[in-house]
């Protein structure tokens, strides 16, 4: 009798211990151990709003570096600037057994979804580089977001274009004491677009410039669609006119340059030369500091961000609060991982080439 019931508390052992092991990263577990403990390779579902982005490709370079050196596995699939493809590789990585969602959501105002998935999975999920509404942030306590406060960047790329015009008063060509520009935006609705374009503006008039604003179209953060943007202010304002050329980031500041150029602008003539400043410093917008065609950016840091969002995914998969201390970011309000912007001017730029 004694013996039985031996042999069927070790059953019972063995079958508590065997339920414990299937336990896998990312579902609902009690245990706060370690993620090691608990068997089987972790795997972090990542969809990129789109592959064919300069500064998000950069992004998901520094991601694949962290996963690999975290130990944990990656899959990175192209959103094709599509949300409802988008929405069916988040179920397609939910099916899989994902533990963890990082985000580039397509379209910013339809995390909702997004989320009510990842939640009933009580699945974490990380958004990254489009952020969320506020409502949608605060549904859901598994869900943060790693950005840059584009105020910052706005702010930054205003006092470049601040300093050149106090260094070089003969740029405001009309000497009417006002900057006449021209700006390139990003993406409509995207938050990086919108604030940029407003604070470098806010930032020029608090450095003591009156503003005037010629021309201002989206060229979708595209290089290509910059340069025709850029020949069509031209053409409707006369280049005499333009005296600088904001862009909402660096692949636009870039294809701005391109028309500039082919009328000889910004090729080395001081007589020919109308100060542009983009966002990101990109290796191709530190090259057009180089050459003197660009005349700075502000480092939108994508290492950082990379890294940042694979370390929150790590640590919620793990059932590690998301502090300072675990994921190596100050964290605001629980939820925001805001990771700085730099300025990057001819003093500084070499710095960043890679
Ligand atoms: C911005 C960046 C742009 C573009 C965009 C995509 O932060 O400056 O170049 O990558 O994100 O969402």
């Amino acid at each position: 009798m004694k013996k039985k019931l031996l042999a069927l508390g070790l059953v019972a052992v063995l079958a508590l211990s065997a339920f414990a092991g299937c336990s896998r990263g990312g579902e609902s577990s009690s245990d706060s151990g370690d993620s090691k403990d608990k068997g089987g390779e972790q795997l972090i579902g990542s969809a990129i709003y789109k592959f064919d982005d300069t500064f998000m490709t950069g992004v998901r370079t520094a991601m694949t570096d962290q996963a690999k050196s975290e130990g944990v596995k990656l899959e990175l699939v192209d959103s094709q600037n599509k949300q409802p493809t988008q929405n069916e590789q988040v179920d397609t990585f939910i099916t899989k057994g994902v533990g963890a969602l990082a985000i580039n959501a397509v379209d910013r105002t339809a995390a909702g979804p997004i989320i009510e998935k990842a939640k009933a999975k009580e699945l974490p999920i990380v958004f990254l580089n489009r952020e969320p509404e506020a409502a949608d942030m605060d549904s859901y306590d598994k869900v943060w977001y790693v950005g840059a406060k584009a105020e910052q960047s706005g702010e930054m790329s205003g006092q470049i274009i601040s300093d050149y015009f106090k260094a070089h008063p003969e740029a405001d060509k009309n000497g009417d004491g006002v900057i006449q520009y021209v700006m390139l935006q990003g993406e409509p609705g995207h938050q990086d677009a919108t604030l940029r374009t407003e604070y470098s503006i806010k930032q020029i008039e608090a450095d003591g410039f009156k503003t005037e604003q010629l021309a201002a179209d989206t060229a979708m953060w595209d290089k290509a669609k910059a340069t025709d943007l850029m020949k069509s202010f031209i053409t409707g304002q006369g280049l005499d006119k333009i005296e600088a050329v904001l862009a909402n980031n660096d692949d636009m500041a870039l294809g701005a340059i391109e028309a500039l150029k082919s009328e000889g602008y910004n090729t080395g003539d001081a007589a020919k030369y109308i100060p542009v400043v983009g966002v990101d410093a990109t290796a191709p917008a530190l090259e057009a500091m180089k050459d003197g065609s660009l005349l700075g950016t502000v480092l939108n840091d994508a290492d950082g961000q990379g890294k940042a969002t694979i370390n929150v995914a790590v640590a919620a998969m793990n059932d590690k609060d998301i502090t300072e201390e675990n994921v190596g970011y100050p964290v605001t309000d629980g939820k925001y991982i805001w990771i700085d912007y730099v300025k990057v001017t001819i003093d500084n730029y070499e710095d960043y080439l890679k």
